[in-house]
């Protein structure tokens, strides 16, 4: 990938002149003068709907973040990306998990390798999933498995947990649990809803050198040899890793261990073995459709021009906010409970992917980058923080996505749940000027001068942007085409950062202070510490005796 400093760029310089003018863009003239603008700056790809049009821009705009693109060479970055070039080049890796939902007869030369060996790890998942599923593989005493326990963390439960919940309506009958803190009472609370004897523990581990898994691994291994016996281990555990070796000297049997792939990053590697929990807990088909709907965006993504490209201009969207309208974070609203989980699993995919301040180059950046996500789903987050977003001072640009269809027949609660839906992107656009707050507050019986001491209150200064994702319903297919949306989405926007989207150092720092700090803690040596570590160290040593 060519090494690129956007902000040397034509596009560049011309958002920066053009910025002050577009912190006055005001959407509700933007519409009123350009009727068309609602189709002009709506993408539609099948069964995806995406309304950009609320946002602060307009088509102009648009064709200069698309030049931006163009100019970063995000064509040729995207065929790095999707044919194995090691574009993970601090950790020389290829960045392939696009690869893991590729069909055979669609892949290409330069990744059919990749895809083969993704097959055969996906067909070893396949046969071991479907024989616990319908009790063939069995426990130490011959018994069907009911329960699963993934024990993960990060890329290793954020991604399995997330569609697991998502999915709740393709659940079967295995009942799924997830140990991820390092906190002897997650463990707890999930080793009382089970029963040892008919639980599979499913550790996942990229590196198999994570101390929290290892940590809860171990404990969970040690009250399972009491409360069942040491022999039943083999039959009992079993490891999704990349390092073999390391598994088995945990004590985890070889043909137990699901290998993973080191061209998977551990963030985008729900489609791997990784994802041994979710088809589990959906069955295999299920998975396979997830797989089938990340690919449809793959292709997209691959194939349509940068200007009706989803994650293309979504990525282009964050990046104006982002740099030259001064945002600092980006809200993920889902409408529906089934995606309550989206937004943490975005963090990690978004936050530990484009929080970087050093360019490929190995130079400090003088730009943004990696802007910060939060959300929850709605209506639930109407009560929560929308107020903020109503009425604050921060410019949100906020995702709204929902699914017309619900799973079940209730179509009293859908339609609320979908005026709600429209009714806040509206409303964040519209706001309420002083003079509808008159005409509101007209037939109150308060007096004047009660009125006219409320009025300022009352105004909603609405132009709040929003981008409005409108999916047909919410199936393993869409939900596999919305998890690559935001994947691809993340791509461009590090291409364009000029950053290297694929490490992880940043993570590095607290674990070694943390083994450092372990050690002390044992000792009682606290003095290598500033003072106010110091103190907190002696004060909770303190409250351990
Ligand atoms: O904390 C950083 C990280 O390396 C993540 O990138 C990763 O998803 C997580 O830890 C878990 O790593 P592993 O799968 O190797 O246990």
């Amino acid at each position: 990938m060519k090494n690129i400093n956007p902000t040397s760029t034509n596009a560049w310089k011309k958002l920066t002149e053009q910025r002050t003018t577009y912190k006055e863009f005001n959407l509700k003239q933007a519409f009123k003068k350009n009727p068309e603008r609602a189709d002009n700056l709506t993408l539609i790809q099948d069964d995806f709907y995406v309304d950009l049009s609320k946002n602060l821009y307009n088509e102009h705009i648009k064709d200069t973040l698309t030049q931006l693109a163009k100019e970063c060479e995000l064509d040729a970055a995207i065929q790095s990306y999707f044919y194995g070039d090691p574009i993970n080049a601090t950790e020389k890796r290829e960045v392939l998990h696009t690869a893991l939902r590729t069909p055979l007869h669609k892949a290409d030369q330069r990744i059919k390798n990749y895809v083969q060996d993704a097959l055969a790890s996906k067909s070893q998942m396949f046969d071991y999933v479907n024989k616990v599923i319908n009790g063939t593989q069995q426990t130490y005493n011959g018994k069907a498995f009911d329960t699963i326990v993934n024990i993960g963390i990060g890329g290793s439960d954020l991604g399995p947990v997330m569609v697991y919940n998502a999915l709740e309506a393709y659940h079967n009958h295995l009942k799924l649990h997830f140990v991820s803190n390092v906190e002897g009472d997650h463990v707890e609370e999930v080793l009382k809803k089970i029963n040892p004897e008919t639980t599979l523990f499913v550790i996942v581990s990229k590196s198999f050198g994570t101390q929290e898994t290892l940590t809860n691994a171990m404990t969970i291994r040690q009250w399972f040899q009491e409360k069942v016996s040491a022999s039943a281990v083999g039959a009992h555990f079993v490891a999704v890793s990349s390092n073999v070796e390391r598994a088995i000297d945990f004590g985890v049997e070889k043909d137990n261990i699901f290998p993973m792939f080191d061209w998977v990053g551990g963030r985008f590697s729900l489609w791997s073995t990784v994802g041994m929990s979710i088809a589990l807990g959906i069955g295999t088909q299920n998975f396979q459709l997830l797989l089938d709907g990340a690919h449809d965006m793959d292709e997209h993504f691959k194939s349509s021009s940068f200007e009706k490209n989803i994650p293309v201009q979504l990525a282009l969207l964050t990046i104006w906010y982002n740099n030259f309208m001064e945002a600092e974070s980006e809200a993920i609203i889902p409408y529906t409970q089934y995606l309550q989980k989206l937004p943490s699993y975005l963090q990690q995919a978004i936050m530990e992917s484009n929080g970087k301040s050093v360019d490929r180059n190995g130079n400090p950046v003088n730009y943004q980058t990696g802007n910060i996500v939060w959300g929850e789903p709605g209506t639930n987050s109407q009560h929560a923080f929308f107020q903020l977003i109503h009425q604050g001072t921060k410019l949100i640009p906020a995702h709204f996505i929902a699914f017309a269809k619900a799973k079940y027949n209730h179509p009293d609660h859908q339609q609320k749940l979908m005026a709600n839906f429209f009714a806040q992107t509206e409303a964040l656009m519209n706001g309420m000027t002083l003079k509808e707050v008159q005409q509101d507050l007209a037939s109150s019986n308060m007096s004047s001068s009660e009125k006219a001491l409320l009025e300022p209150f009352k105004v909603f200064e609405g132009n709040k942007p929003t981008t409005t994702l409108l999916i047909d319903e919410l199936t393993p297919r869409s939900l596999g085409k919305l998890v690559a949306m935001y994947e691809h989405k993340i791509f461009v926007e590090g291409v364009i950062w000029n950053i290297y989207s694929y490490d992880q150092w940043g993570v590095q720092l607290g674990k070694l202070l943390a083994d450092a700090i372990l050690d002390d803690l044992k000792s009682k040596k606290f003095n290598a510490h500033d003072p106010s570590t110091q103190g907190l160290l002696k004060r909770y040593d303190s409250k351990l005796s």
